[in-house]
């Protein structure tokens, strides 16, 4: 019966007919064999401000250089005039009064007929924008002189007006103006002119347009759509703020926590570190305006319900780049950024950061339990300055766990270096990082089957399969690579004892506007969709369980036998048995799986993602042409007999009587 079945499978699918003769692999699971319980933080989620997902990406902030603060401060603007409307536009610098935001535009507006003002591009060529939609503009205005009026517009597909509001500052001193208004029509790249009319002389800043939609309706919050992959996921836990971006090109560009926190037109903008990375990728007017900052990185892990993780800078920029390092005498103000970020995560209101965190609208603490201290740094130097921020921080806060990097590659005399060192130094929890070949992932199913299970827990911190090569721009999202994370994941989750947390990365990518290839999930102004590689997390988290078994053919683990790859666990809350079966090969595999253990309904639940080819990838026009198909399938007794079809990744849930 079962191999009929499994021939009809396969000539329906039009691919082997030998399978009709092979006979079904016995794999033996034993469920009564707990053999080490799965951390909640297994499966997690990376967030860099990489490829446009922060500034133009999951931060909904829809104007670009809102501050005037870029190198070039009217790069995204534009000086208009319509009806015979005249004037001019001054970039005023008040570096001394305000250093952080330092530039502001004088506008004197010449005529008192027609219109003059200033059109913003947007991000990527244009302004995502929904019909129905209400808009949220607002300005730092003061009236210097006269009487000048702004009206703001919204122009969409040929140019038609979709919608458009009026402000009338009065002060003579700065305050903040808003106003509400709705879209009549969608448009992907939409511009917003403020025109301004009524002679005079006015001054403009942090000039700003939120949808009012955002994710749980914050005021100038994120993009709700982005939000709720992540949330969808059900990650362990929310790494941020990167990724080299932690590190900085040179350490004046390193991310600086406390200025990422507090009022949006305080926190200094800094060019992003991805602009010119790549020179096949420039993006001259990336920048970080940090209104995704630290407070809004711990909410959104709260949200989300993943533990915060944290990585700071340790006193060294990128070494891929300027490689600059702070002398160790010096590193005070740094470690004191780490002392104090625990202090705004975790302090109460009698403490000086948790009070702030306190008076940023969040009393209760953020309940932090690990810190990253560098991200992809490595050599001697990284281990000095490790050393001495592991010994402030332990003094101060012993239960905080630390994330040691372990430089870039996941081997080498960079990795040796440092994992033999920080083992020997009772280091925490290890960050390794793979970028590699589809397969490397499938050769590597069993990296860390005879690792110490007594040292240090392992982060896999980072990693993607690339199709082509790191850093290449022809690296695609495909199933392939999809399929060998997945076979990849099944050997970190067998080994659960020594990995205690994994995350894809990158996180996001404009398509308009990245630099990295692959990444989880991309969008464009208005939409976004999960890549394979996205499901195939989002598969592995949703169906983790809480304990794994051991899942085993001919008493081995199964880790590539004919390209297969398996792993099985518990769900003590829900109280099934879930087994997760990769096939990466191109013939359908006939298995059973003999259950020791349990007592199991007559019905199973399945969840696969399939295609019939490796170069198969999802799209914005087609977001779920590989995504979960849900089915059920009969159990008989504690015998599970299927067919797993070529390149597939499934999941059969089995609930205990
Ligand atoms: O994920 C992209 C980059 O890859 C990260 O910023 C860095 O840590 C790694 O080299």
């Amino acid at each position: 019966m079962m191999i009929r079945k499994a021939f009809l499978t396969i000539c329906s699918a039009g691919v082997l007919l030998s399978v009709q003769a092979q006979t079904p692999k016995v794999y033996t699971i034993q469920a009564d064999k707990i053999k080490t319980p799965i951390q909640k933080t297994m499966y997690g989620i990376f967030f860099e401000d990489i490829n446009q997902a922060a500034d133009g990406g999951v931060y909904a902030e829809l104007i670009k250089n809102r501050s005037f603060e870029f190198n070039m401060p009217l790069m995204g603007w534009d000086e208009q005039k319509k009806d015979g409307g005249d004037g001019r536009l001054e970039v005023i610098n008040r570096a001394t009064e305000r250093p952080e935001n330092a530039h502001f535009i004088k506008a004197y507006v010449t005529s008192e007929t027609g219109s003059f003002g200033l059109e913003n591009e947007g991000f990527r060529g244009g302004t995502g924008i929904k019909e129905g939609e209400t808009y949220s503009f607002s300005v730092m205005a003061r009236q210097n002189d006269g009487n000048v009026k702004l009206n703001i517009e919204l122009h969409g597909d040929n140019d038609a007006i979709i919608g458009k509001a009026e402000l009338s500052p009065t002060d003579k001193e700065w305050n903040r103006y808003s106003v509400k208004f709705s879209s009549s029509a969608t448009a992907k790249k939409a511009k917003v002119f403020v025109w301004l009319s009524g002679k005079g002389v006015i001054d403009l800043d942090m000039i700003s347009m939120f949808p009012e939609h955002t994710w749980k309706n914050r005021p100038g919050g994120l993009r709700a759509d982005l939000v709720q992959k992540l949330a969808d996921i059900k990650p362990g836990f929310l790494r941020f703020p990167g990724g080299c971006i932690v590190e900085g090109r040179e350490l004046n560009t390193r991310y600086q926590w406390k200025k990422s926190i507090g009022d949006i037109d305080k926190r200094t903008n800094i060019i992003n570190r991805w602009n010119t990375e790549f020179a096949h990728r420039p993006a001259p007017d990336y920048y970080q305006t940090f209104g995704l900052g630290f407070m809004e990185y711990f909410m959104t892990a709260e949200d989300i319900g993943a533990s915060p993780l944290p990585i700071l800078n340790c006193g060294m920029a990128c070494e891929f780049n300027t490689s600059e390092m702070v002398p160790l005498d010096k590193l005070d103000p740094y470690l004191q950024d780490a002392l104090d970020l625990i202090e705004f995560a975790n302090g109460d209101a009698s403490t000086q950061w948790g009070k702030l965190r306190t008076d940023l609208g969040h009393p209760a603490p953020f309940n932090l339990k690990m810190i990253g201290v560098g991200n992809e740094q490595w050599g001697p130097q990284y281990i000095d300055r490790w050393k001495i921020f592991t010994k402030a921080i332990k003094a101060k806060y012993p239960d905080v766990k630390i994330v040691s990097a372990l430089g870039p590659f996941p081997k080498g005399p960079e990795f040796d270096l440092l994992n033999k060192t920080f083992r020997s130094l009772g280091a925490d929890i290890l960050d390794e990082h793979y970028y590699a070949s589809p397969k490397w992932f499938r050769d590597n199913a069993r990296r860390y089957d005879n690792y110490d299970r007594k040292g240090p827990k392992i982060f896999a911190g980072e990693y993607a399969a690339q199709s082509v090569q790191t850093g290449s721009p022809l690296n695609k999202n495909n199933w392939e690579c999809a399929l060998a994370e997945a076979a990849f994941m099944t050997g970190l989750e067998r080994n659960a004892d020594v990995v205690n947390m994994a995350s894809y990365a990158p996180l996001f990518a404009h398509v308009d506007g990245w630099q990295w290839t692959p990444d989880l999930i991309w969008f464009d102004n208005l939409k976004s969709y999960g890549t394979p590689s996205y499901y195939v997390q989002q598969l592995f988290s949703l169906n983790k369980g809480t304990d794994v078994v051991p899942l085993t053919l001919n008493n081995e683990s199964v880790a590539g036998q004919e390209g297969c790859f398996a792993t099985a666990s518990l769900d003590k809350n829900t109280n099934e048995l879930i087994i997760k079966f990769v096939n990466t090969g191109a013939t359908a595999q006939p298995v059973s799986f003999k259950i020791n253990g349990g007592a199991y309904q007559k019905k199973a639940n399945v969840i696969t993602l399939h295609s019939d080819r490796g170069d198969t990838e999802n799209s914005l026009e087609n977001p779920k042409t590989i995504s979960p198909v849900e089915s059920t399938m009969a159990v008989n007794g504690k015998l599970v007999n299927t067919t797993i079809e070529a390149y597939t990744v499934q999941v059969i849930r089995l609930k205990n009587k």
